[in-house]
């Protein structure tokens, strides 16, 4: 028993001590958000997310200079860049659409067929991506220790102003985890407001219900995080694949990951090939039952809805629209 105790004694506090600082200072999650679960490993700190934030806006990052993460998913669109395939370095054009950077704390695995399984995995991804910012990881660090004002944020934020590739993953990932949509009308209505939402809005959810949206798009990040395949351009010539790339299972033929609806008001054009450019495009796509294919998901059939509900359908997606990440803008200066 006592030796029991003595290991507690030892082990314990400075666990407990680190988790309780962890969740009195990270910023707490909006309305209808569930609490942000922290990597153990990769845990929340304002001096990182801090550090996180300036690398993300940072074109140094790229091999020329030109091109920051901030450049595909731009705060002013919603963490996206209002284009149906995205633009890297030297004018390259990429063959998905960049998704939104909100609300990524709830979902492990990321990209539309979610190759990356954290957010620290996928941060390096685009940096020595050759059509997105064309740099190596060698690049990168070299470049940022060649910055002297770079070397303070790392020692706040990891204790040693030691630059590396890891710990530039690790404050990127922390930063995203900071860039959150949640306190939308939907969100205060369903907590008891029952003015927050219109009243077309309210019969839009009713449709939603009903059209089974919420099959895949369901709980408070309006995604099931799972992969399925609604027949997006897979009647195209070279159709995408999706997860089935990664995977090679038949059932993910052509599947994509449900993306969350929040604040998708604000990221067209939509799809993971920025093929639809309006949600009455997308309420459309699906009502006519989608692209019919062999693995096509059971709950994307002809629904046949009235203009009416349809209109309300995208009254509802458009009170998904909310905050936590508008104050979020580049900053003003950076290292030198
Ligand atoms: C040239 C444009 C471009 C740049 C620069 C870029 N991205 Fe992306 N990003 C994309 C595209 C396109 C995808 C989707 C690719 C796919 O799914 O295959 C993506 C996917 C993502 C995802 C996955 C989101 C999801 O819903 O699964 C995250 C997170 C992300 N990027 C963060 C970043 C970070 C961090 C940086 C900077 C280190 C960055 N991106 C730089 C275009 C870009
Ligand atoms: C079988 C699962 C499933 C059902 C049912 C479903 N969705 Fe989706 N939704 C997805 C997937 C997967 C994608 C991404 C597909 C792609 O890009 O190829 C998507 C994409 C979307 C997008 C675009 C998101 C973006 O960021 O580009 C919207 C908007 C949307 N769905 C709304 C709806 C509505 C409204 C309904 C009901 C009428 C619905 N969904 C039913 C799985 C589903």
């Amino acid at each position: 028993m006592k030796k029991v105790l003595a290991a507690a004694g030892v082990l314990a506090p400075a666990a407990l001590l680190f988790a309780a600082a962890t969740a009195a200072t990270a910023p707490k999650e909006p309305l209808g958000l569930l609490p942000i679960i922290w990597p153990k490993d990769n845990p929340y700190s304002a001096e990182k997310a801090s550090l996180g934030k300036t690398l993300y806006f940072d074109k140094r990052l790229s091999a020329d200079g030109t091109v920051a993460c901030s450049t595909c998913h731009d705060p002013k669109f919603a963490f996206t860049d209002g284009a149906p395939v995205s633009t890297g370095i030297s004018g390259q054009k990429g063959g998905r659409s960049a998704p939104t950077v909100l609300n990524r704390a709830w979902s492990n695995s990321q990209f539309w067929d979610g190759r990356a399984p954290s957010l620290e995995a996928q941060a390096l991804g685009p940096v020595q991506n050759p059509i997105e910012m064309g740099n190596s990881l060698d690049g990168m660090v070299k470049t940022l220790n060649g910055i002297a004002g770079y070397k303070p944020l790392f020692s706040k934020a990891f204790g040693d102003g030691e630059i590396n590739a890891d710990r530039v993953a690790k404050a990127i990932a922390t930063f995203e985890r900071t860039v959150v949509s949640g306190n939308s009308p939907y969100d205060r209505w369903k907590a008891g407001q029952a003015t927050a939402m219109s009243q077309a809005a309210i019969r839009g959810y009713h449709v939603f219900q009903k059209a089974e949206c919420d099959a895949c798009h369901e709980g408070q990040n309006f995604t099931s995080n799972m992969y399925t395949n609604i027949g997006m351009g897979i009647d195209k010539p070279e159709a995408d694949l999706g997860r089935y790339v990664v995977t090679k299972q038949d059932g993910d033929w052509g599947a994509f990951k449900t993306p969350t609806l929040r604040d998708i008001e604000h990221t067209a054009p939509y799809m993971h090939d920025g093929s639809l450019k309006t949600l009455e495009e997308v309420v459309d796509y699906y009502d006519k039952g989608g692209t019919p294919n062999k693995n096509l998901d059971p709950h994307v059939k002809k629904r046949n809805l009235s203009a009416a509900e349809k209109a309300d359908l995208v009254a509802f997606m458009k009170a998904l629209s909310g905050t936590g990440w508008r104050g979020i803008a580049a900053p003003t200066a950076f290292p030198q």
